[in-house]
């Protein structure tokens, strides 16, 4: 799986047993990024509809949401064989994230170049084609020269960079198959009607995921578009903006969304160093059933645990803190049912819960 900012690949184990204790059968991760979540249900057996904004997002779906038991793994085992053979070759990707700025080595990114231009001339439906991609994009992430994300490239290549990038298959996800889209959150939202479950995972900063990750965007695309400063973004990130990365309409967004959705059963992640308060999240939640919320300690990301530097590679100061909590609000139709699902996450698992609000 590839590095993510706010990937809640943690709370991945905690998810699948309150989905498996709840009475839901079909979920849509509206906000799915990794599809991490979204794998996490399917594993509990539940139908899942993965979406998100974001075209790698669309990839990684269809790759572990869709993707069902009718996928011919012998061919896709011989498309992967072929595409790991295929000349490399110095193109857009290579000049762009290899020469003008520093994200890949040559000698992968002219890999990647030939690999992504041959998967636009196979033939291939939409679930072989995510697969693909999935496999391309994950192959890149495990060489790429960056802390995780692509505002930045490190000054030294990173140790992993200097390997060969790699195919590999991704995974099949036992589970029944779902769907995937790729549709602003609140235009999808009212149209949920006979789905049991959201999951909403909302970027909750002025951090765009669309910039973060703008050589994935591009990857998926791939269509060589003008580029700016010295991280060669994408020219249409200074246009591409999600209403949730900004401080002045982030919880006009939230609540209007949650005031739209039909679907009995609600599970909320926030952050509590983002924008929104989280009691009124909560009280939002309330008026459409019990809400149980629990706090969750994580780690920081790793950019707060080694420091801040300066473009010279300074250390210029300290971490106020090392540590951030994840808050997980369940609401639901069934008071016992919420009582319950909060047991579920406050039992001793891989994360430590550190306090409980009832509301
Ligand atoms: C915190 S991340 C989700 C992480 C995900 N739960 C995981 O475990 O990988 C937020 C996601 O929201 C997506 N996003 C931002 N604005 C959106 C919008 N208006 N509609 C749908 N998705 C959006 C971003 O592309 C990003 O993948």
């Amino acid at each position: 799986m590839v590095k993510y900012i706010g990937s809640k690949r943690v709370l991945a184990p905690v998810i699948e047993r309150v989905a498996s204790l709840l009475p839901i059968r079909s979920v849509c991760d509206l906000f799915a990024g990794t599809t991490r979540i979204g794998q996490a249900f399917r594993r509990a057996g539940i139908v899942v509809h993965s979406n998100d904004t974001a075209t790698y997002s669309e990839a990684l779906g269809h790759a572990y949401v869709v993707a069902g038991e009718d996928v011919d793994r012998v061919r896709l085992r011989q498309l992967l064989a072929h595409l790991g053979g295929v000349r490399p070759e110095h193109g857009y990707f290579t000049e762009t994230f290899c020469i003008q700025s520093r994200y890949f080595q040559p000698h992968n990114g002219m890999r990647v170049d030939a690999i992504r231009a041959e998967i636009d001339r196979l033939s291939l439906t939409a679930v072989e084609r995510g697969l693909l991609l999935t496999s391309l994009l994950e192959a890149a992430d495990r060489v790429d020269s960056t802390c995780g994300l692509q505002m930045a490239y490190v000054k030294q290549w990173a140790p992993r960079s200097f390997a060969d990038l790699q195919l590999r298959e991704p995974a099949p996800v036992p589970g029944p198959p779902g769907t995937v889209t790729r549709i602003d959150a609140n235009e999808l939202a009212p149209r949920l009607a006979g789905i049991d479950c959201v999951y909403l995972d909302p970027p909750y900063n002025q951090h765009s995921y669309f910039s973060n990750y703008h050589i994935w965007e591009t990857l998926m695309r791939w269509d060589a578009p003008e580029t700016y400063g010295i991280a060669c973004k994408r020219i249409d990130c200074r246009t591409t903006k999600s209403p949730y990365n900004s401080k002045r309409v982030a919880w006009q967004s939230f609540s209007q969304l949650i005031e739209v959705l039909l679907t009995p059963w609600i599970v909320v992640s926030f952050n509590n160093e983002g924008y929104h308060d989280l009691d009124l999240v909560a009280a939002l939640l309330g008026e459409k059933g019990y809400v149980r919320s629990v706090a969750i300690d994580f780690k920081r990301y790793v950019g707060a645990q080694i420091g801040i530097y300066n473009p010279n590679g300074q250390k210029v100061g300290r971490v106020s803190h090392l540590r951030n909590k994840e808050v997980l609000f369940i609401s639901g139709p069934d008071e016992a049912l919420v009582e319950q699902a909060a047991d579920v996450i406050r039992r001793p698992s891989a994360v430590a819960v550190e306090q409980e609000v009832v509301f």
